[in-house]
């Protein structure tokens, strides 16, 4: 069990984390849905999609922390799958968002091939703000520092992304690359150092990578 200041730490650590990929992805999903030439309210309403894309993980990790010693179980971690489901309880009983918010919150681990979860949604049955947010999270996670890794530099991120091409909606991807050899990224990219400035190789008590092969299993061995 961990101690009582433990879990505080590592819920306090995961909301500074949270909300400076919630910034980050904030930043860029409105950004190229401006790119994509879609209208202002638009642009603000995936401004608000991304900041609070992963609003349910934290719900779960306070719940996490509370039964593990450090590192989570196989079956702990499947919970985080639920973020998403749990994203659109929270922001659909505050009354404050809309559809095109909790949809895109919704799926935003969908993959283009139909890989992603929770639905498994393919290709256009994907919400179009959920395509957007996917592109911008990942891009986000990659530049990021993380627990086990230092941050990709950008060149590098966006080489990975294309090698991993099948899970984006190539539309939405090729204005994101346009979007991120523009002058005005470095606006963005001052925002990328600034947050890994802010939290370097911190212990985690969640084991990021262990996760990751996690989400790409296949959605039906959800536990719920
Ligand atoms: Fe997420």
């Amino acid at each position: 069990m961990v101690e009582a200041a433990g879990i505080e730490r590592a819920v306090k650590e995961d909301l500074e984390d949270a909300l400076s990929h919630g910034i980050l992805v904030s930043n860029l999903a409105a950004r190229l849905a401006r790119k994509l030439g879609e209208d202002e309210a638009f642009c603000h309403e995936m401004a608000r999609a991304g900041m609070m894309h992963d609003v349910g993980k934290l719900r779960l990790c306070e719940y996490l922390y509370g039964r593990s010693a450090g590192t989570l179980g196989i079956e702990e971690m499947k919970y985080m799958r639920l973020h998403p489901k749990l994203g659109r309880e929270i922001l659909r009983e505050s009354g404050e968002y809309s559809d095109l918010v909790i949809e895109s919150v919704y799926h935003h681990h969908e993959n283009y091939n139909g890989s992603g979860y929770p639905d498994n949604l393919r290709e256009d049955k994907i919400p179009y703000g959920a395509r957007i947010l996917r592109t911008c999270d990942v891009f986000a996670a990659l530049v990021s520092n993380r627990p086990y890794r230092a941050s990709f530099d950008k060149d590098t991120a966006i080489k990975m992304m294309i090698e991993e091409v099948r899970h984006f909606d190539m539309k939405i991807f090729l204005a994101f690359l346009e979007m991120a050899y523009d002058e005005a990224f470095a606006e963005i990219e001052e925002l990328i150092q600034e947050g890994n400035e802010k939290r370097v190789f911190a212990d985690a008590p969640i084991q990021e990578e262990e996760l990751i092969k996690l989400v790409q299993t296949d959605a039906s061995e959800c536990p719920v």
